[in-house]
C-alpha cells in the first residue's frame, strides 16, 4: 500500500508574503491614511521639566486661519484611566492638571483644517510656567524608589557568606545610557467617528490595548472602537503602550465632528513613545580558583518617570543564568523628572545582560581562563531554583558551534596583542537570553468555497515576519497550497491578541493559528465522517493527510476530496472556526501537531516535569579598533542562536541581523542625552546616532537546537533575543583589542582614549 508524503513549508526560508506590497509602496502605514474633511493636529510640548503651567494663552491660535479647536488641561474632559493588561499599566492620560513632570510633556494641541495651519497656530500659543527643581539624578534625595511587584526582590542561597568565602572577587559598577527607539516611521494616529462608533488608525504593536483603553476613555462599549494596523513599521517595543498622544486624537476628533490626524515630529517621538531608560547596575561575582562560580549579586536602578509605572525586568535573568549556589538580585527604579520611559528591544534584558556578561568577562581575565571554558564550567544544565530540566537549552551547542564557526582557537588571550594592519584586534563573546513568554491569543481560520483559506487575528506585524510566517504555519497545518492562504492581521475586530511584545508572539499566535486549523480540518472531517457521498467516508483525524487544498486518507491515496468539493456538496460557502492557544505546558487531549500534512497526538510535558526554557544566543566578535583615533569598528559577529523551532530561517536571520544591529547601536553609538535642567538634547538623527549598513559588517547567524517541547509549535522567541548579551560581547572585544575596560554604554572614541570616563 502507498503512502502519500507530502513537503511542510515551515522551516523553509521563504520570503515575506507582505515584502512585494512593501517595496511598491502599497502597505498603508498609519501615516499613510487619509480620509475626506481630514483634519490635522499639532502638538506644544512642554519646554521646562518641572513645575506648573501658570498661564496658556491660546487667543491667537484659536484665531489664526483654518484651525478647528485647541485643547489644553484647561478644556478638556476628564479621562479616565485605561485598563491594566498584559503588559501593565498605561501611561497617565494627558491635560489633567497644569503640573509638568517632564520636558517635552504635551501642554496643548491644535487641530486645523492643514498640517501646516496646526504647526503655524501652534506656534502662536504662549505658555507661562512657574518652575521647580526637576529631579535629575539618581542620589537626589527627592528621587523616590519605586519597587515594582513585577521584580521581587531575589535571595537563593547565603551571598554575603559566599563572596567573604571566594577565592576570586569581581565588584564592579556598570551603566547604560537612555536609549531612543527611532523607527524610521513617524508614529501617527487618526481617528474618525460614526456616531458613537470610533474607528483609529494607530501606530501601535497592540491594537486591542488601544481599543480597551479608548472604550475606557469615552466610556463605551469595547466593540464600539475599531483599531486599524495593517502595517506598523518598526517599532521596537515604541508602540507597546497607549500614549497619551492616542487619546488626544480620539477627543478632538470626537469635540471636532471631523477625523483628524496626527503625526508626532522626529524630536516629539523622543519624548512621546518612550524611551529605553538609563541604568546603573553593581555585579558582585565570587568564584573559586578553578572557575567556578559561588556567588552572584546584581543590583540595579534604572530610571523612571514621575507617575508612571513600568515593568523593567533588568536581573531579571541573572538567577538563571549560571549554576551558582547563591544569588541575590534588587531591581529599583528611581522616580526622575524624564520622559515617560517605555520599552526598547529586550527592554531590562538587554541591560542586565551588559553587566552580568562583562563581568563574567572580567572574571575569566582574573583567573585566566578562556571565558568561554569559564561560561561552559557554570552552565545551567537545569533549572537552578527548582533543579527541573529545561524543555530545551541548546546553550552549550551555541558556545561550541559557534567558537568553530568564528574561530576563537586563533585567540591570543592577552589584551591587546592582536593586530591587523595597523589596527588593533580583539576578539569577545557575551552570552544572551530571553525569558520564556507566551500570552493568551485566538485566531479564526476560514476555508471557502473557491479553496482559498483565510486565517485572521488581531495581532501585528512590526516587521519580524508575522504575516509571513503565520500564512506559512497555516498552509502546512491545512494543507492548502501557500499561494492560497490569506493572514489578515492588524485589526481589533478580529480575535484577540496580544501584544507584540516580549518575543512572545510567534509562540502565541502561531499555537492559536495552529489550534484554529486543526480544529477547522477537524471540521471538514465531522463533515465528511457519515457522508456517504465522500470518499473520506469514516476518516479520523489520525488517519488522514492534508495536502493539496484537501483530505486524502493516509492509507489509501486514492480517496481523495478537496475542501472546496466538500463545502459545494454541502452547500456552504465556507467554513470557520476559531482557536485559542493553550498556555505552554498545558494541552487538552485533542491537541494534535501537524507534521507532513499528518496529524499526530502531543502532549506537552506537564510544567512540573521541565522548566519552560526561553531563547539562548551566543555572540561572538571581532572588533577592530584604531589606536590612534580611537574609531571601533565591529567588522566580524557570529550568533548561534537556540531559537527553539524556526519556522523561517530568512526572516529569523534578519530578526537577528536587526538585533545585533540594535546591539552594536547600544554597545557604541546610542546616548539620548539631557542637559543639566532636564531639557532633551538629542532630537534628531544627526544627534541621536544609530547604527548605518556601514557600521554592520559581517554577520554570521547559526540556528542551533531543538524545537521546545512546552507547544505545540516548539518555537522560542527570538526577536529580543539576538540584542542580549551583544553589548557585552563587544565591550569584552573592545577590552581585548585595546586593555581598556569600558563599563559605561555607549562606548565612545572618548572613553576608549581615556579623554572621558568610562570606567
Ligand atoms: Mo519588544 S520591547 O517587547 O517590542
Amino acid at each position: 500500500m502507498s503512502t502519500t508524503t507530502t513537503v511542510d513549508v515551515v522551516g523553509t526560508a521563504r520570503d515575506r508574503v507582505d515584502g512585494r506590497l512593501k517595496v511598491t509602496v502599497a502597505a498603508t502605514y498609519p501615516i499613510d491614511v487619509t480620509l475626506p474633511g481630514l483634519a490635522h493636529a499639532a502638538l506644544v510640548q512642554s519646554t521646562i521639566t518641572s513645575g506648573r503651567i501658570r498661564d496658556i494663552a491660546v487667543d491667537a491660535a484659536e484665531r489664526a486661519p483654518g484651525v478647528l479647536a485647541v485643547f489644553t488641561h484647561m478644556n478638556t474632559p476628564p479621562i479616565a484611566p485605561g485598563p491594566v493588561l498584559e503588559n501593565g499599566p498605561q501611561p497617565l492620560p494627558p491635560f489633567q492638571s497644569d503640573a509638568v513632570l517632564h520636558y517635552g510633556q504635551h501642554v496643548a494641541m491644535v487641530v486645523a483644517e492643514t498640517r501646516e495651519q496646526a504647526n503655524a497656530a501652534a506656534a502662536l500659543i504662549e505658555v507661562t510656567y512657574e518652575r521647580d527643581t526637576p529631579v535629575l539624578a539618581y542620589d537626589d534625595e527627592r528621587a523616590t524608589r519605586v519597587s515594582h511587584p513585577w521584580t521581587p526582590d531575589y535571595d537563593r542561597g547565603d551571598v554575603a557568606s559566599a563572596l567573604a568565602a571566594a577565592d576570586v572577587r569581581i565588584n564592579q559598577t556598570y551603566t547604560t545610557a537612555a536609549n531612543s527607539n527611532n523607527p524610521i516611521g513617524l508614529f501617527a494616529t487618526v481617528a474618525v467617528w460614526d456616531g458613537d462608533a470610533l474607528t483609529v488608525h494607530d501606530t501601535t504593536q497592540y491594537p486591542h490595548a488601544v481599543r480597551d483603553t479608548l472604550a475606557a476613555v469615552f466610556g463605551i462599549d469595547p466593540a464600539g472602537v475599531r483599531v486599524l494596523v495593517p502595517f506598523v513599521g518598526g517599532a521596537f517595543g515604541a508602540g507597546l503602550r497607549v500614549w497619551p498622544h492616542v487619546q488626544l486624537v480620539a477627543i478632538a476628533a470626537r469635540i471636532t465632528k471631523r477625523p483628524v490626524k496626527l503625526v508626532l515630529t522626529r524630536a516629539q517621538m523622543f519624548t512621546s513613545i518612550g524611551h529605553r531608560p538609563n541604568t546603573i547596575q553593581q555585579l558582585s561575582i565570587g568564584a573559586s580558583r578553578d572557575g567556578q562560580l559561588s556567588a552572584i549579586e546584581h543590583l540595579s536602578k534604572s530610571s523612571i518617570g514621575m507617575a508612571d509605572e513600568l515593568i523593567n525586568l533588568i536581573t531579571h535573568g541573572t538567577p538563571t543564568a549560571y549554576a551558582c549556589p547563591n544569588v541575590s538580585t534588587r531591581a529599583r527604579q528611581i522616580r526622575q523628572s524624564i520622559p515617560i520611559p517605555g520599552w526598547m528591544r529586550a527592554p531590562g534584558e538587554a541591560e542586565g545582560s551588559f553587566a552580568l556578561e562583562s563581568a563574567i568577562a572580567e572574571l575569566s581575565y582574573a583567573l585566566k581562563i578562556d571565558p568561554i571554558e569559564l561560561r561552559v564550567k557554570n552552565h545551567a544544565h537545569v533549572h537552578p531554583d527548582t533543579g527541573l530540566p529545561w524543555s530545551g537549552n541548546a546553550l552549550l551547542d551555541c558556545y561550541r558551534q559557534g567558537t568553530e564557526r568564528f574561530g576563537w582557537s586563533a585567540r591570543n588571550p592577552e589584551p591587546r596583542s592582536m593586530r591587523n594592519e595597523g589596527q588593533l584586534v580583539g576578539y569577545g563573546m557575551g552570552r544572551g537570553a530571553l525569558m520564556a513568554y507566551q500570552p493568551p491569543c485566538k485566531a479564526i481560520a476560514s476555508i471557502r468555497r473557491d479553496g482559498t483559506a483565510c486565517v485572521r487575528s488581531g495581532a501585528t506585524d512590526i516587521g519580524p515576519g508575522p504575516y509571513t510566517v503565520m500564512t506559512m504555519v497555516a498552509a502546512d497545518c491545512l494543507g492548502v497550497p501557500i499561494e492560497r492562504v490569506r493572514f489578515g492581521l492588524g485589526d481589533s475586530a478580529m480575535p484577540r491578541a496580544p501584544h507584540e511584545g516580549g518575543s512572545g508572539l510567534t509562540g502565541a499566535l502561531g499555537n492559536a493559528v495552529h489550534a484554529a486549523c486543526v480544529s477547522l480540518v477537524h471540521a471538514f472531517v465531522n463533515l465528511v465522517s457519515d457522508d456517504e457521498a465522500s470518499p473520506l467516508k469514516g476518516c479520523r483525524l489520525e488517519g488522514i493527510t492534508v495536502r493539496n487544498g484537501g483530505i486524502q486518507i493516509t492509507d489509501d491515496p486514492a480517496r481523495f476530496e478537496t475542501y472546496a468539493d466538500i463545502l459545494t456538496r454541502h452547500d456552504l460557502d465556507e467554513l470557520t472556526i476559531e482557536g485559542e492557544s493553550a498556555p505552554p505546558g498545558e494541552t487538552s487531549s485533542a491537541t494534535m501537531i501537524v507534521q507532513a500534512g499528518r496529524f499526530i497526538p502531543y502532549t506537552a510535558p506537564s510544567t512540573g516535569t521541565r522548566a519552560h526554557a526561553g531563547g539562548y544566543a551566543a555572540h561572538f566578535v571581532e572588533v577592530q579598533v584604531d589606536p590612534d583615533l580611537g574609531t571601533i569598528r565591529v567588522a566580524r559577529v557570529v550568533s548561534a542562536i537556540d531559537g527553539g523551532r524556526i519556522l523561517n530561517p530568512k526572516t529569523a536571520r534578519s530578526q537577528i541581523i536587526g538585533g545585533i544591529a540594535m546591539g552594536i547601536g547600544m554597545a557604541l553609538l546610542e546616548e539620548t542625552v539631557s542637559d543639566r535642567t532636564g531639557r532633551l538634547v538629542t532630537t534628531s538623527l544627526a544627534e541621536y546616532v544609530v547604527p548605518v549598513n556601514a557600521d554592520v559588517r559581517d554577520v554570521d547567524v547559526l540556528f542551533v537546537g531543538q524545537p521546545d517541547a512546552m507547544t505545540p509549535l516548539g518555537t522560542k522567541g527570538i526577536g529580543e533575543l539576538a540584542i542580549t548579551g551583544m553589548a557585552a560581547a563587544i565591550a569584552n572585544a573592545v577590552y581585548h583589542a585595546t586593555g581598556t575596560r569600558v563599563r559605561s554604554l555607549p562606548i565612545s572614541i572618548e572613553k576608549v582614549l581615556g579623554l572621558q570616563p568610562g570606567q
